[in-house]
């Protein structure tokens, strides 16, 4: 059972944010700990091998800390029978619009942090580089149609052959949960200082189609843990 490990997992992660005040310390707390996505990426190994990632919308950085985290429970043996190693991170670049959580992420991991680089920009302008993964978790539909094939688009170019593309979505096909989902995505966007944001949603089918499209073998998994959410991750592999 994994559950003892995930709760350790969690406090060892957000000690992390400990420089950063109690507002990130509890966010990464909560966020960490009730989200499922970031203990489904390492169980189930999602992030490939080389290291070098990509983390569009990053906010303070959770992943980051989550993942070196795991390195230190996993060379101090713990780690869950069944679980896939948790990757060796070589370079975890995030990019964040609000220039607050960028803040927070470099008082958290330090300014000359050997591997994570934080940096406010737009996703939808900087150069992505050549890395091995890319994630946009929960931030695609604030940009409109356009903008979401053009930014796909960016990232399919900068992967590198079995590069992955991992996010999540809403699923806009999926009734009551799709609205529920989204009524709490606009109240949070608008308390985290941005404005009441017009939301560019697709169904599922859409998503898959978009990404298959651009090259993309995509895989898609209901991603809401206990919430009655509507929330999708797509895992979107390049082909060798
Ligand atoms: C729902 S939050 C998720 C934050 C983070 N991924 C996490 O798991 O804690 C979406 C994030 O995307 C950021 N964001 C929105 N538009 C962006 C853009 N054009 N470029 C970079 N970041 C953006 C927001 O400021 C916010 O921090």
């Amino acid at each position: 059972m994994s559950r003892p490990f995930v709760k350790s997992l969690v406090n060892e992660a957000s000690q992390t944010f400990r420089a950063s005040g109690r507002f990130a310390y509890h966010y990464a707390r909560g966020k960490l700990g009730y989200d499922s996505i970031f203990h489904e990426l390492l169980r189930r190994g999602l992030l490939p091998e080389g290291g070098h990632y990509l983390d569009l919308g990053c906010g303070q950085g959770s992943l980051f800390a989550w993942l070196l985290a795991a390195r230190r429970l996993h060379e101090q043996g713990h780690w869950p029978a069944g679980w896939t190693p948790p990757p060796v991170p070589r370079e975890l670049r995030g990019v964040e619009l609000m220039q607050r959580d960028v803040e927070r992420a470099v008082r958290a991991f330090g300014p000359q942090h050997p591997v994570v680089r934080v940096e406010q920009g737009d996703m939808n302008t900087v150069d992505f580089g050549r890395p091995d993964a890319i994630l946009i978790l929960d931030a695609l539909h604030y940009f409109s149609f356009e903008a979401q094939r053009a930014v796909l688009t960016r990232i399919r170019q900068a992967l590198v052959p079995g590069g992955v593309f991992l996010t999540r979505i809403g699923d806009a096909g999926a009734g009551l949960t799709y609205r529920i989902c989204n009524g709490v995505d606009r109240l949070v966007t608008y308390t985290r200082g941005h404005r009441l944001p017009r939301l560019y949603c697709r169904t599922l089918a859409d998503w898959v189609t978009e990404l298959q499209h651009l090259g993309f073998v995509v895989e898609a998994e209901p991603m809401s843990g206990r919430k009655p959410f509507a929330n999708v991750m797509l895992v979107c592999r390049v082909p060798y």
